[in-house]
């Protein structure tokens, strides 16, 4: 939620500051602002527009208009106030002295407010950051570390700051709790951005800032300090991602060209963990083996799509490795009084690695002395920091807003993360593992076969983009599957969507059937295609279109051929395990395409963000 970007260096900063946004705009569009030093005159020049960051660049001239080589930027994912310009990013204080920009949420804001009211200051947004931003400014007595230190005390909740004083050309100032923040280090020149995109094309060199730590940045080098004022020694990151991965190439959108890498990003996932033997090596530091062993039950914990990955690895674990699993949904977990302790194994997904949410479930589960193991794509992210062990998705940058890539590079690893458990716990055999793994890497190569041809799903999309209601359905993991299916479609295509285990239809949902009414049936488990089929009948016997997906010949009835699907997508051969890697991918295209056709803007889908880092 919320892109902030920070610079000073030899350059003009308004259009770098520009360009990184641009980076940053699947993290929140409703409005966007800059605020830049002016050296000259002893000022801060402020501009915002509300919209997309298009809107600014047209007011600014794409930055040229603004001079300077200090600056911060924002794009803005509105949770105070609603997205005008005078609720956007950056705020100044009421003297002109300081401005800034935030990420996260200020909960005790309108205590602040009040305290700062009756100092004699007034405010004139309905955003928590206004006070930030005058907290600051009442304590500014030319130490702008002090100053900041001093507010950051009294602030609760959420924060990533980015903050420039009109009287110190010289330096600004960024720090963070519970949002992301990182610190590019450039040659004569330092950045600040919430996510790597932002800086690629400038350094690969970055910092990521630790809880409550503060970061002094100038041109010639930046200082971390901890919450209690000690000077650090921050590790220093080297990114690997090519500045090409977080650009569209060639293709119209992020999201068609992330759903093309699959192949690619499971392939990286899955291959450097298998050796020659088809054995595993996981890496894992603290998880020993023993420790696996030792396990009660394993506790998944996400948000989103990730969930739903928890969700198909729940049927995978209790099949092969025999532990109890439980799914939970991060925003429940922590309210839950989670019966999870020593002997649980909590696994956190994550792409982002910062969903707050999540971060707050994995802090609630250690301190329940549960072992935290993290799924997570983006290296050095919070999660990844705070967990007992870390598996990392290779999935490379993800932008656009509905994961893809992201999700089956998650299930990939969960996969081979289950074959291993079984394995160590004695479900499987030797030759059993082997087998599986053989069976995991082809994923890759029948992932690519699959997308191949995408003609199938786009004429789909034409015969039903229009419609007003589109349901998924399945059982077990293809019930995990149509929610992934149906969160997919509405996310980006606005249509009203459900997702339901099949034999719960007649339960209530059913009444919503009409003629007309799309319903896309997940059938590749194929010991339950008999069951499937009497639930197409039952949906079909009410009028409804049916959209079939299967890995094997469904049996059709010849003597009633309008109960059968009306179209059928075939997938590849493939074994159990691979099953709901490739399933996904036609609902992942279906939902591209229905979106395309509807218009939509796919890759900033209304009212979303990629990380979403508020509670
Ligand atoms: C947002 C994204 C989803 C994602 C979810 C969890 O809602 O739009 O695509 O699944 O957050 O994000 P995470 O980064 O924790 O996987």
């Amino acid at each position: 939620m919320c892109g902030i970007v920070g610079y000073i260096g030899g350059k003009q900063a308004a259009p770098l500051l520009l360009q990184g946004l641009e980076k940053l705009e699947y993290r929140g569009y409703d409005s966007a602002g800059l605020a830049v030093v002016d050296a000259g005159n002893g000022g801060i020049i402020v501009k915002k527009a509300r919209g997309r960051l298009s809107a600014l660049k047209k007011m600014t001239d794409c930055g040229k208009s603004i001079p300077g080589i200090l600056g911060i930027g924002h794009t803005r994912w509105a949770t105070h106030g609603e997205p005008n310009d005078v609720n956007s990013h950056p705020h100044l204080s009421r003297s002109g002295r300081v401005a800034l920009v935030h990420n996260g949420i200020v909960e005790n804001y309108a205590e602040l407010r009040q305290y700062l009211c009756e100092q004699g200051y007034g405010f004139v947004s309905d955003t928590d950051t206004e006070v930030v931003v005058q907290l600051i400014d009442h304590y500014y007595e030319n130490d702008p570390v002090a100053a900041v230190r001093r507010a950051a005390d009294q602030l609760r909740g959420s924060f990533a700051l980015g903050i420039v004083f009109a009287d110190r050309p010289d330096l600004f100032i960024a720090l963070r709790k519970d949002s992301p923040l990182i610190v590019g280090l450039g040659e004569g020149e330092n950045f600040i951005a919430s996510d790597v995109p932002a800086l690629l094309a400038h350094t690969r060199r970055v910092i990521r800032l630790g809880e409550r730590e503060m970061a002094v940045v100038t041109r010639e080098g930046v200082t971390v300090y901890d919450h209690f004022g000690v000077k650090l020694e921050p590790e220093v990151l080297e990114i690997t991602w090519d500045a090409e991965s977080a650009e569209k190439g060639g293709y119209e959108h992020f999201m068609l060209k992330e759903i093309m890498e699959q192949p690619d990003a499971v392939r990286r996932t899955i291959a450097p963990r298998v050796r020659g033997d088809f054995t595993i090596e996981l890496g894992l530091r603290r998880l020993t083996d023993d420790v696996l062993r030792s396990l009660d039950r394993i506790c998944i914990v996400a948000c989103g799509s990730s969930y739903h990955v928890g969700m198909v690895a729940r049927y995978a674990i209790e099949r092969m490795a025999r532990v109890p699993v439980t799914v939970a949904l991060a925003s429940e977990f922590r309210y839950d009084n989670p019966m999870i302790g020593p002997e649980t194994l909590v696994i956190i997904i994550s792409q982002s690695g910062e969903t707050l949410d999540t971060l707050f479930a994995l802090r609630e589960a250690k301190e329940r002395g549960a072992r935290v193991l993290s799924i997570v794509n983006v290296v050095g992210s919070s999660i990844a920091v705070e967990s007992t062990d870390v598996l990392y998705t290779w999935a490379g940058p993800e932008i656009a807003v509905a994961t893809t890539k992201a999700y089956s590079t998650q299930l990939a690893l969960m996969q081979l993360f289950t074959l291993y458990l079984g394995r160590v716990r004695g479900r499987l055999t030797d030759l059993e593992a082997r087998e599986e793994v053989r069976s995991l890497l082809a994923t890759g190569d029948k992932l690519a076969e699959l997308l191949k041809d995408t003609s199938h799903l786009q004429y789909l999309a034409s015969l039903y983009f229009n419609r007003r209601d589109i349901f998924f359905m399945g059982r077990n993991i293809d019930y995990a599957l149509a929610l992934e299916g149906s969160l997919k479609l509405k996310e980006i295509s606005y249509i009203h969507s459900e997702a339901y285990a099949a034999g719960e239809l007649k339960h209530g949902t059913i009444s919503l059937i009409e003629p007309g009414t799309l319903v896309v049936a997940l059938c590749t488990g194929t010991k339950l295609h008999e069951k499937m089929l009497s639930n197409i009948r039952e949906v079909k016997a009410r009028g409804a279109t049916v959209i079939a997906l299967t890995t094997k010949p469904i049996p059709l009835d010849p003597n009633h051929p309008n109960a059968n699907p009306d179209h059928i997508i075939e997938l590849p051969a493939c074994c159990e395990l691979c099953a709901p890697s490739l399933s996904v991918v036609p609902l992942q295209l279906l939902a591209y395409y229905v979106a395309l056709l509807k218009g939509c803007d796919i890759d900033k889908p209304r009212n979303l963000a990629k990380s979403v880092t508020v509670e």
